[in-house]
């Protein structure tokens, strides 16, 4: 049925399929209903703090008995730099006049961590079948743990000498992300803003330089894309903007009515949410931040920064922060189940 199947037995699935995790958005109902439907669902859990994620795994093992997979974010932990905070601060004040708002915060902080021994703790106690990371990997001794307890491992890598280190680490199979991917750049390097590499390009360079399945991820919306995705060598894709529209994830209305009336030229990388490259829809806060090439608070602790303005957005579109990939405009507003059966359909039609 499918090309290749090496994806399809190393994580146990029916279809090469993942459901993106998508910090704040995958919910569980929509893991399930992926997972359900026979492909990978997944949660992000970078954001969560660990009983927060016990509790959704806890409910997520109600809905489905089939693997699902848990993400976390492997960065390194913010330096602070006071020049650089007093920049920013400088930088980001008028947009803070703009919205009503009086004092730009003075300390930073980081809203959550990243992955440490506690997460390892608790991955190894909840065991899931799956378990991917974005930035970067722990140390390789957190990672052979994991594969230990029964895990297989996976990481995004946005260049071919990320892929390869991945493939050095030992990690079970690599999400080559494309350029065109929605939300943040997977990179572990954040300086690399003028090396985008789309998909189509990444590929096959990187199934040509790693000896474990490639997952391909970024620009791909439909049957059309997860069989080019195949042609270009990959054992499976991971999804994110295309799930974004079903019923069963938590965005906002504003941001569902964004995805409708979505064209190819929506969206910008932009580090000014967060510190680190992020595909989003593009807005005044984020054209007028790109002019300034200067670095920003490392991430996540511009969030300092920029949360007000978030918490502001709801008056002033000027401040969202809607992340979605450059194939947004073909999404199709499917119940998670149904949106897989029919990417299914449309690439074995088509292959
Ligand atoms: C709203 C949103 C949130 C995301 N959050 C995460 C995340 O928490 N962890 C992660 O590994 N990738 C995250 N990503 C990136 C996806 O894993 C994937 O690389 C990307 O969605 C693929 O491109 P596409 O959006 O064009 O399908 C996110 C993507 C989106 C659109």
């Amino acid at each position: 049925m499918w090309p290749r199947t090496d994806l399809l037995k190393l994580l146990k699935v029916e279809h090469p399929i993942v459901q993106a995790p998508m910090a704040g958005t995958a919910t569980v109902a929509l893991a399930a209903a992926v997972s359900n439907a026979g492909a990978l669902g997944s949660l992000g859990c970078a954001e969560d703090p660990l009983v927060t994620i016990r509790q959704n795994v806890d409910a997520l093992r109600l809905a489905t008995d089939k693997p699902f997979n848990l993400n976390f974010f492997a960065h390194r932990p913010p330096r602070e730099d006071r020049a650089v905070v007093a920049r920013t601060r400088d930088l980001i004040k008028p947009f803070y006049e703009q919205a009503g708002l009086t004092k730009v915060p003075d300390a930073l902080e980081a809203p959550f961590g990243t992955f440490d021994p506690d997460s390892l703790s608790l991955l190894l106690a909840l065991r899931p079948a799956v378990t991917s990371f974005h930035f970067g990997l722990p140390e390789t001794a957190a990672v052979k743990d994991l594969q230990k307890a029964g895990c297989i491992v996976l990481c995004s890598a946005t260049t071919v000498a990320e892929a390869k280190a991945l493939n050095e680490a030992g990690v079970d199979a690599i999400i080559a992300q494309g350029w065109e991917a929605g939300g943040h750049r997977g990179s572990v390097d954040s300086h690399y803003e003028d090396f985008g590499i789309g998909t189509m390009a990444l590929v096959p360079q990187i199934v040509d330089t790693v000896d474990v399945p490639v997952i391909a991820a970024g620009g791909i919306a439909d049957g059309r894309g997860i069989a080019a995705a195949f042609a270009l060598g990959a054992s499976g894709v991971q999804m994110g903007t295309a799930f974004l529209s079903c019923p069963e994830t938590s965005i906002s209305d504003v941001h569902r009515a964004a995805l409708r009336n979505a064209v190819d030229q929506d969206t910008r990388l932009t580090r000014a949410f967060s510190g680190r490259p992020a595909r989003a829809r593009n807005s005044r806060y984020i054209e007028a931040m790109a002019e300034h090439r200067a670095p920003l608070p490392d991430f996540p602790t511009m969030y300092t920064l920029s949360g007000p303005l978030l918490d502001a957005a709801d008056q002033d579109r000027d401040f969202h922060f809607l992340l979605h990939g450059q194939a947004a405009a073909l999404n199709r507003e499917l119940p998670a189940a149904e949106l897989v059966r029919t990417l299914v359909k449309e690439t074995l039609d088509l292959l």
